[in-house]
């Protein structure tokens, strides 16, 4: 390539024009994700293919010749996110660049995004990934302006996982690696069902082979994907999720086990147990609750009531090892009464999370729940939300409270230089910022122990002890 990013600024070239230009002659991609863990995840074998693919990535829209949202339904203000930066960016497709749009909000609109969006020239819903590579192909022999519509609509019956051996790590300490995709729960209020098709699992085999390879390439945390984890099932039936925890853990060189995201009916005592014997699993459930109210769980079709919560949870609080709780909740279904959101108030606090992700209601398509009547309005969600963050700052702060004198090891994330402080990570998944005395031994991805000093409701501040 006789062109050099040098050169263009000494002839004094426009650097719009330049890279213009620059993205004309090579395959370059912008990737914004959008969503949870599952989606970042995604990404990186989306990255990974493309790469494989020829096609670099650059950091910003300008400088791409492909631009790609994967996206995220779960919630309509999220689903808003993606036509919001696509109106943004919607001119730069007279200089020839392509849009695509991936994931859950493709899967979800299909087609309907080329109406709203017409110079989009890519849908690939998450159940398509595997056809990237072929979609990628036909996108480029394209002339500017050809669109292309794959949407793997039909894939809620696929029976495949997305799996490539070309995946882009971004996290270079902690490795994702998904055992289980899609749900069958049906929960009526949720779109995942819909955009991310039905349950398949991995061979537990594929998954220890991944692990052992993320070990070689010198990662030591892992965290175990999927919609609901624990309804995991090895189609060679050789272990069960619990036992796959435990061989996870097992591999040579890995010091941190994690998993996310499991359902309280399917979620077994042998969890527990595993997590009690294997020192490499995390001292950490998150276990999503949403509604402290019987009766609302039930209109969520949850599958569990809350006295059945309470004993998953007093399995947790039982164990040997103390293992910290997090949960999800939403607010304002319809037709919660406030006696409802109170029972939901006092299950935060009869169990003491130490975390909690907390949603108002958005009404899915698709869903069941869409058609329920009583549809609270949005100013009462929002006052349900801000009393629940609040109550749930106070339990926080009591937890946090209990870890002051403890000197407990943290996986070092990073380093905050305006504060001189270390960013550490728990076993039980909580920030602890730390400082050294000299930063001898101190390095990012590395691990080391901290005596906890002070307590906030979100975070731990502490010493580095030699
Ligand atoms: N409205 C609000 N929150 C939702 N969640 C899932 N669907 C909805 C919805 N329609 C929340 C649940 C879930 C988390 C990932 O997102 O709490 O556990
Ligand atoms: Fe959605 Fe329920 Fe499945 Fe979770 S378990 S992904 S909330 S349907």
């Amino acid at each position: 390539m006789y062109l050099r990013r040098g050169r263009a600024g000494r002839s004094g070239a426009c650097p719009a024009l330049y890279l213009l230009f620059m993205a004309a002659l090579e395959k370059t991609f912008y990737l914004e994700t959008f969503g949870c863990q599952m989606n970042a995840h995604d990404s990186e074998k989306v990255v990974g293919t493309l790469i494989s693919q020829g096609y670099r990535q650059v950091p910003t829209v300008e400088e791409a010749g492909l631009v790609l949202y994967n996206t995220c339904s779960i919630r309509d203000k999220a689903e808003q996110k993606v036509f919001h930066r696509l109106a943004d960016y919607k001119k730069l497709e007279a200089q020839g660049k392509k849009f695509g749009v991936l994931g859950c909000v493709a899967q979800q609109e299909g087609a309907k995004i080329f109406e709203r969006a017409p110079y989009v020239s890519l849908v690939c819903g998450s159940a398509s990934y595997r056809k990237l590579p072929e979609m990628l192909t036909q996108i480029e022999k394209a002339g500017a302006g050809k669109r292309l519509r794959i949407t793997g609509l039909d894939d809620r019956e696929t029976d495949e996982c997305f799996e490539t051996e070309f995946t882009a790590r971004t996290n270079p300490h902690r490795g994702y690696i998904t055992i289980i995709e899609g749900c069958d729960k049906f929960c009526s209020y949720c779109v995942v069902p819909f955009t991310r098709g039905k349950e398949r699992s991995r061979t537990s085999e594929s998954v220890l082979v991944e692990a052992r390879q993320m070990a070689d390439l010198g990662y030591t945390e892992i965290q175990l994907l999927g919609q609901n984890v624990n309804s995991y099932c090895d189609p060679q039936g050789k272990r069960t999720f619990a036992e796959l925890l435990a061989a996870v853990g097992a591999v040579p060189g890995i010091r941190r086990v994690r998993f996310t995201t499991s359902h309280p009916r399917d979620f077994g005592k042998d969890i527990v147990e595993a997590i009690d014997v294997t020192p490499t699993l995390c001292d950490h459930v998150h276990l999503p609750v949403q509604s402290g109210s019987s009766r609302v769980l039930d209109a969520m079709q949850r599958l569990y009531n809350r006295e059945q919560y309470l004993e998953k949870i007093s399995w947790i609080k039982s164990a040997r090892r103390d293992i910290s709780m997090t949960t999800d909740v939403i607010v304002g279904f319809p037709g919660e009464s406030q006696e409802d959101f109170e029972e939901t108030l006092s299950l935060l606090d009869e169990v003491g999370y130490d975390g909690v992700f907390a949603f108002k209601y958005s009404p899915r398509p698709n869903t069941p729940a869409i058609r329920l009547e009583d549809a609270i309005p949005d100013a009462e969600k929002s006052r349900r939300l801000a009393v629940l963050l609040e109550t749930q700052r106070a339990i926080q702060q009591r937890r946090n409270l209990k870890h002051l004198g403890e000197i407990v090891e943290v996986m070092v994330e990073g380093k905050n230089e305006a504060r001189r402080q270390w960013i550490g990570r728990t076993s039980q998944n909580k920030t602890l910022n730390f400082t050294a005395p000299d930063s001898t031994g101190v390095e990012t991805g590395g691990y080391v122990h901290v005596g906890v000093t002070t307590a906030f409701p979100n975070s731990l501040v502490g010493e580095m002890v030699i």
